[in-house]
């Protein structure tokens, strides 16, 4: 599985640049002094830097973007990498600048001057981040990526300061990978068994079974997965960092390893993205993980449902009839709407066990909110402001984007069935609301909850900021942001 490139942090050391191999880079803004690294650089290279600093097409670089000087005359490397990053830059702006460095890592090695500048490990970060590829089923040759180091001022504050964000960017790997693995390898088995496997970063992991689901009734989610060879499961994770006897919060996830949509089959053409299905799942799965290695002081519960939805002679029909764990009733119209079903068990779960203290729920749930917000943004839904806009500011403070849609009773009323206490589809209008309508029917009304529909942000087909194409483990980021920010102050 990969795992983030490990980075040395080091004091600057002007003297070494020389022989340096592989590729260095260097901050520098248009228009101002450059740091000692630079003038060090700049006077090995004969003025190549400072040329390359003044020209036009660095004052038109954004900061963060990133021009190369290829085998420069003067010097060992490969390549010196010339990243416009103001001294005041944010957060964002950093993290970009890490992320060209990231990209263009290779066997040779990067070594990165990032010197006084303060936002040091924000740049770490990035570059680990972007450092991604997951290249698990190519067979052949792999060359190793190589070493990482990082010169700053004072490295210790900065190694320091990039040790939790370490973790956050090991869960976000770790989602990824869960994401892009392909459907025959992360079977609700595999899935179960990698999370099993973090408890050995001390998170508690339970497997709830076929036989422990039918006892619990949970009849909507068992009906999912009733035609496929991949027994279904319910795995709950516990990180007890809080203190003891608090109420957790608690985190649940839609983990269909695939959706074919069943019975109501779906169209060839693209139906290998749903392999993606589980990213909900994934996400939780992530953020477990990253709460456990920087050991978050709070008390956090995740639970996912894994199942497959396929067709087959014992698969789920049209028209049938299921029971939920809650006792309400659900005709089952389109065996593609499934998602719903899978979650309105595992939060009525969630509630009745746990009694948590707030509940966010992530799902690829609908192609609707592909359409209503295309891949920039998660439709965030929600029955309380106050989680609803800490939540909406800790994904903006992480970067990621996120949107609140409306909910209301006029959406609910599309959900009546005339055979049973509701139906499982409202219509195609609004068809990411009514499916979010569907799941608060399952939300008892004091309970905060926020529904983050990630199907358009959970898996893209070009780059981002921070990561390749392929999955990108939206979320991770902003729900540890809001962990840390609501319970570890
Ligand atoms: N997993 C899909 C939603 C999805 C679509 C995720 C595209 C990622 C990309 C979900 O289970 C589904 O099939 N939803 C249906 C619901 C419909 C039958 C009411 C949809 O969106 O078409
Ligand atoms: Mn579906
Ligand atoms: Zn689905």
């Amino acid at each position: 599985m990969p795992k983030p490139l490990p980075i040395q942090f080091q004091a600057t050391d002007l003297e070494a640049l020389a022989k340096v191999k592989g590729r260095i880079a260097v901050l520098a803004d248009a228009g101002q002094p450059g740091s000692a690294g630079f003038r060090r650089l700049d006077r090995l290279t004969k003025g190549a830097l400072a040329r390359a600093a003044g020209s036009e097409a660095f004052g038109k670089l954004k900061p963060g973007e990133a021009m190369d000087l290829a085998f420069p005359p003067g010097l060992a490397a490969d390549a010196v990498q010339l990243i416009r990053l103001p001294k005041k830059a944010d957060q964002t702006q950093a993290r970009k600048a890490g992320a060209a460095v990231g990209k263009t890592h290779g066997a040779g090695g990067s070594l990165v001057l990032a010197e006084g500048h303060a936002r040091a490990a924000d740049i770490a970060f990035g570059l680990a981040m972007r450092a991604y590829d997951f290249d698990t089923h190519k067979s052949g040759e792999k060359t190793a990526p190589g070493p990482v180091t990082l010169m700053a001022a004072n490295p210790e504050a900065v190694a320091k300061a990039a040790a939790p964000m370490a973790a956050v960017a090991e869960g976000v790997f770790f989602t990824r990978d869960l994401v892009n693995e392909p459907a025959n390898v992360l079977t609700t088995h595999d899935f179960a068994a990698r999370l099993a496997a973090m408890q050995e970063l001390g998170l508690d992991v339970e497997i709830l079974e076929e036989e422990d689901l039918t006892r619990l009734g949970m009849g909507a989610l068992l009906g999912v997965g009733q035609g496929s060879e991949s027994p279904s499961k319910v795995v709950v994770m516990q990180w007890h960092g809080g203190s003891k006897g608090d109420a957790p919060f608690a985190l649940i996830g839609k983990g269909v390893v695939f959706d074919t949509g069943g019975i109501s089959i779906k169209p060839a053409a693209g139906m290998e993205d749903m392999t993606m299905d589980m990213g909900g799942a994934g996400v939780v799965a992530g953020v477990m993980r990253t709460l456990a290695l920087r050991k978050a002081k709070a008390n956090v519960v995740g639970l996912v449902g894994l199942v497959e939805n396929m067709p087959d002679g014992r698969a789920q029909r049209p028209g049938d009839v299921v029971k939920s764990m809650k006792g309400d009733t659900i005709e089952v119209i389109n065996t593609d709407a499934e998602g719903r079903l899978v979650l309105a068990d595992v939060l009525w779960y969630a509630q009745e066990r746990f009694k948590p203290t707030g509940m966010i729920d992530l799902a690829t749930l609908t192609g609707a909110i592909i359409i209503a917000l295309g891949h920039e943004n998660t439709g965030v839904f929600s029955n309380n402001d106050t989680l609803c806009n800490a939540f909406l500011s800790a994904a903006k403070a992480e970067g990621e984007g996120a949107w609140r849609m409306p909910m209301g009773d006029a959406y609910d009323a599309k959900l009546k069935s005339r055979i049973a206490d509701m139906m499982n589809v409202g219509g195609r209008d609004g068809g990411a609301i009514t499916a979010a309508q569907f799941l608060q029917r399952f939300v008892k009304p004091d309970v905060p909850w926020c529904h983050l529909d990630i199907a358009g942000t959970a898996l893209v087909k070009a780059d981002t900021a921070l990561a390749p194409k392929g999955a990108t483990g939206w979320g991770v980021m902003a729900l540890d942001r809001l962990i840390r920010d609501r319970f570890e102050k």
